[in-house]
């Protein structure tokens, strides 16, 4: 039913200067895997078969990890070092049975003028849309969980998470009017509010199933130079003009990696869930 997805992965990662200065935000570690590698992972465990990156002209690097590496497979090969082979034929694997491009966003312009990047090459189909630094931790993955709505609903669908009363001016928080459990209806989109003045406490988490349509309300959005096109705020006019918008509470465990400290939460969840490295890594932290 979706078969495409568009992952943006062409901002600055402000939050994380200096070092996203020379790596970019998607391709830091999350214990041993880049960030957007759980993107993709998740993408084919939905059934994606064509993936559109959204990249920075400079940020190469993140179409180079997914390319097959022979002369690198020689000379481990060469090297007696088979054994790490195994490291290289796993992103083999995951992309066996995907479509990888690329286009280009030139300059920064917010997330929505990244994902307007992909009109062309998404054209009339619905599409999800990844933002690689919030990570799903779920049995059914995230994407699944919204396509579950997608099926009937035919309209654009937001992942959503309760978040604490102290975090909700970081985050876009919606007011919803609930259809059933888990599942609503957008009546509107505050960004950052005040905890005293926030509709709810239902968090946007970095997952939407989107329809073209949604290209159209971008496209109105200002272009001016210094003005960054939001998708959060299309979509906010879109549900102002009266097209519906839902919202599905996501099952699972969200793992921000967005600023320095909520990515090192999230390695510490997963290190300590790793099969290989979990128990030791217990024991050092009690020696600690
Ligand atoms: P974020 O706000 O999380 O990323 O955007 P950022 O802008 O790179 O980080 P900060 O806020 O400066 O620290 C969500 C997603 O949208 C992409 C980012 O790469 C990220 O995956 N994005 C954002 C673009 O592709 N282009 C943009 O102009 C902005």
């Amino acid at each position: 039913m979706l078969k495409k997805a568009v992952i943006p992965i062409a901002g600055l990662g402000t939050r994380f200067l200096p070092l996203s200065r020379v790596v970019p935000k998607e391709l830091f570690p999350l214990v041993d895997k880049p960030l957007v590698q759980y993107s993709i992972e998740e993408a084919k465990n939905s059934g994606i078969k064509e993936i559109i990156f959204v990249a920075r002209p400079k940020k190469k690097g993140i179409l180079e990890y997914f390319q097959e590496d022979p002369k690198l497979e020689k000379l481990l090969k060469q090297r007696k070092r088979t054994h790490l082979l195994k490291e290289l034929y796993q992103i083999k694997e995951l992309t066996k049975g995907l479509c990888l491009s690329v286009v280009f966003q030139k300059e920064p312009l917010g997330d929505g003028h990244a994902i307007l990047q992909a009109k062309k090459i998404v054209k009339k189909s619905p599409f999800g849309v990844f933002f690689p630094d919030d990570i799903v931790d779920s049995k059914t993955p995230c994407l699944v969980q919204l396509m579950n709505i997608f099926r009937t609903a035919q309209s654009p669908v937001i992942a959503l998470k309760k978040v604490s009363e102290e975090k909700i001016s970081s985050y876009g928080i919606v007011e919803v009017e609930k259809i059933s459990n888990r599942l609503f209806k957008i009546k509107k989109i505050v960004e950052k509010p005040e905890k005293e003045s926030a509709p709810s406490n239902l968090a946007i988490v970095g997952r939407y199933i989107l329809t073209p349509e949604v290209f159209s309300w971008l496209e109105k959005e200002s272009t001016s130079k210094h003005k960054e096109i939001i998708l959060a705020n299309a979509l906010r006019r879109m549900i102002e003009s009266g097209k519906a918008v839902y919202g599905y509470e996501i099952e699972g465990r969200w793992l921000e990696c967005g600023t320095k400290f909520s990515w090192l939460e999230s390695n510490l969840y997963l290190s300590l869930r790793h099969p290989e490295f979990g128990q030791r890594l217990k024991k050092i932290m009690k020696e600690i």
